[in-house]
């Protein structure tokens, strides 16, 4: 029976446990994407929480792909001297680490000449706010994410993640909610696929087939006319076939009411903390790559059940770790009870203030604690 704490590996990398650090956006980057010293820090504290796999916050590979401000930057050749830092202080402290390439689509703030692009126009209250991509721009942004590869590669990367989940870029393009196009990239699902495929083909070219690959993914969108499990069960399909070394499965977009991939609220039962537990078995069906599941785990007795049951291989966190990043260390160490944090979501509100990413709640306790 699988168990949670022993090794495994992912086309060759090797993971101590089968705990990872789901992408987190830190917003600790400089304003042109650089890496900060607070960011190795950070970096530096997860590592000595023992976490098997740490994937970065989502990386922009051009500046129309900007999301936020202070995000992680992997677009161009400037950044790699910064990222190699950020390798090395995973890498002294005994961990293992990805980068997480994305591209924000239509909700990019980057400064490109036409400002945000995606699928296909959005028009919000008479406002045009975002415009269909041509065919150009589609093959310059897949080479953007191929010269991004390269460059994960040069700093030292052990493995690249694609963001493909959560309506960012290549989720815009899988999802007929968001995508209207009539071209080879929309439509059937195996069009709106296309990019998704090209950008994964495109990277795998520059790196080679011993460099891990993976991909996240929605389960499925919770919109209206959206991705649905099946298709996501079929393109997940495509991509092993393609010779792809892992899943990550997550689900939701912004627009997606309660169901955001980062739901608010405390689970009350372990069904509860693993929202996409139907999806994953219907994946385990067809798809023979390990999957990562990620999505509200917050008990030791939920991870071990879906890595015994064999339900996915590796268990992904996000909110827990930002609240406590010794999580995986304290339960390796005995310590099993639930993890602190109580989804409460107020850690996205600290993205927008100067220290960047942390737990609001913890914030609030200490400060309660000790009052200045
Ligand atoms: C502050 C914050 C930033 C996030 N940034 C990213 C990101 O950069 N890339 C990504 O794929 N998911 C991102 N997510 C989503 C998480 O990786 C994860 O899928 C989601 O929060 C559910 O996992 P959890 O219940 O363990 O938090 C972010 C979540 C939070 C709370």
């Amino acid at each position: 029976m699988p168990q949670l704490f022993e090794p495994t590996a992912i086309n060759g990398m090797v993971l101590k446990n089968r705990f990872i650090r789901s992408a987190t956006y830190e917003a600790m980057a400089g304003s042109d994407g650089t890496v900060r010293e607070q960011l190795l820090e950070y970096m530096a504290e997860l590592t000595r929480g023992q976490v098997g796999l740490i994937i970065s916050g989502h990386a922009y590979v051009n500046r129309a792909g900007q999301a936020g401000p202070r995000q992680l930057g992997i677009h161009s050749e400037a950044m790699v001297q910064g990222l190699k830092r950020f390798t090395s202080v995973i890498h002294d402290h005994g961990g293992v680490v990805a980068v997480q390439l994305a591209h924000a689509g239509k909700r990019g703030i980057g400064t490109g000449e036409h400002g945000a692009v995606g699928p296909s126009d959005v028009i919000e209250e008479g406002v045009k706010t975002a415009s269909a991509m041509d065919t150009d721009t589609i093959r310059k942004t897949i080479i953007a994410f191929g010269e991004a590869a390269q460059r994960a590669v040069a700093a030292g990367f052990d493995a690249i993640q694609i963001h493909a989940a959560h309506g960012y870029m290549l989720s815009q393009f899988l999802s007929p909610s968001f995508n209207t196009r009539e071209d080879a990239y929309g439509g059937s699902l195996e069009n709106r696929a296309r990019l998704l495929l090209e950008v994964y083909q495109e990277i795998r070219h520059r790196v080679g087939e011993h460099f891990p690959l993976l991909v996240k993914i929605n389960a499925e969108d919770f919109l209206e006319g959206g991705l649905t499990v099946a298709e996501m069960v079929q393109v997940s399909r495509m991509l092993a076939d393609g010779g792809l070394d892992a899943i990550e499965m997550s689900g939701g977009t912004f627009e997606s009411g309660r169901s955001t991939p980062s739901r608010v609220g405390t689970a009350k039962s372990a069904e509860r903390e693993v929202y996409y537990r139907t999806a994953a078995a219907a994946f385990r069906q067809e798809v023979k790559i390990p999957l990562i599941l990620v999505g509200g785990f917050l008990s030791y007795p939920s991870a071990e059940e879906v890595v015994q049951s064999r339900l996915a291989d590796y268990v992904a966190l996000s909110r827990p770790l930002i609240r406590e990043p010794q999580l995986v260390q304290r339960w390796r160490d005995g310590q099993r009870s639930k993890a602190s944090c109580i989804s409460c979501n107020r850690c996205f509100a600290t993205l927008a203030t100067k220290e960047g990413l942390h737990c609001a709640a913890e914030k609030k306790l200490q400060e309660s604690k000790n009052p200045a």
